[in-house]
């Protein structure tokens, strides 16, 4: 079977999948936890891998860019191939001065300017949130680290142009980070009744760009933001 963006069988894919956004992350995570790993998909340059970790098994694929983008290939892995559980491991732009490069954020919930989610229940202002079991074990694999926040973040539709005042207002009410995945991932895992979760390293900070990661710090401070997720992947 195929969907119109994954070439794979039924039951290729793990009950669990970890998504960052770039397809060379996916199949980085994929060599590093699963020497078993397999690639069950590779549509547009976006490979999916499936494999085990400690015996249990998972599965990688990338996300790409933007809600429109994760929302595709969420709706198929949840709709098509019976996915229970996303969790994005992604970067994202630091808004407030509590956060900082570097730092992790367990999204517990994702504001968005996106008509994705303002369209999608007529009349409402959909609050997309996370799964709590799976937020629940990404904070308890966090142990005590004191740079790992557990708080809401903005998915924007733009990277580019962050009008000031918005970002000032959204860090005033407890936002730490905008990127432009999570919330449409969130409401559609709620549509299918499944579990998502966005684990989030800071890679740069709005409020001071001297901070901003090179990629190889991306690659290194990923790493732990990696274990939080697979935490929430096997709990
Ligand atoms: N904006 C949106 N997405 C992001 C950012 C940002 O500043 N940084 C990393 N992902």
């Amino acid at each position: 079977m195929a969907t119109p963006h994954i070439a794979a069988e039924k039951g290729d894919f793990a009950p669990a999948v970890l998504m960052p956004g770039d397809p060379r992350r996916a199949e980085r995570i994929a060599n590093l936890l699963m020497p078993d790993a397999r690639k069950v998909s590779d549509v547009r340059g976006i490979g999916a891998y499936t494999g085990t970790v400690d015996g249990k098994p998972l599965s990688v694929m990338a996300s790409g860019m933007g809600m429109p983008s994760i929302g595709i290939y969420a709706n198929e892995l949840f709709g098509q191939y019976d996915v229970r559980r996303i969790i994005r491991v992604g970067t994202a732009g630091g808004l407030a001065h509590k956060v900082k490069v570097g730092d992790v954020v367990v999204a517990l919930g994702a504001h968005t300017d996106s008509a994705m989610n303002t369209s999608r229940i007529p009349g409402i202002h959909f609050s997309a949130v996370a799964s709590y079991p799976l937020v629940a074990a990404a904070v308890a694999a966090a142990g005590d680290a004191t740079n790992v926040h557990v708080a809401p973040v903005v998915s924007r539709d733009h990277f580019y142009g962050n009008p000031a005042e918005q970002i000032q207002a959204l860090a005033d009410y407890g936002t730490l980070a905008v990127e432009m995945e999570a919330s449409a991932l969130y409401a559609i895992a709620a549509q299918y009744d499944r579990e998502a979760l966005a684990v989030l390293t800071i890679s740069d900070h709005l409020l001071d760009h001297s901070r901003d990661m090179s990629a190889q710090e991306r690659e290194e401070n990923f790493e732990r933001a990696l274990g939080l997720a697979v935490a929430a992947a096997h709990c």
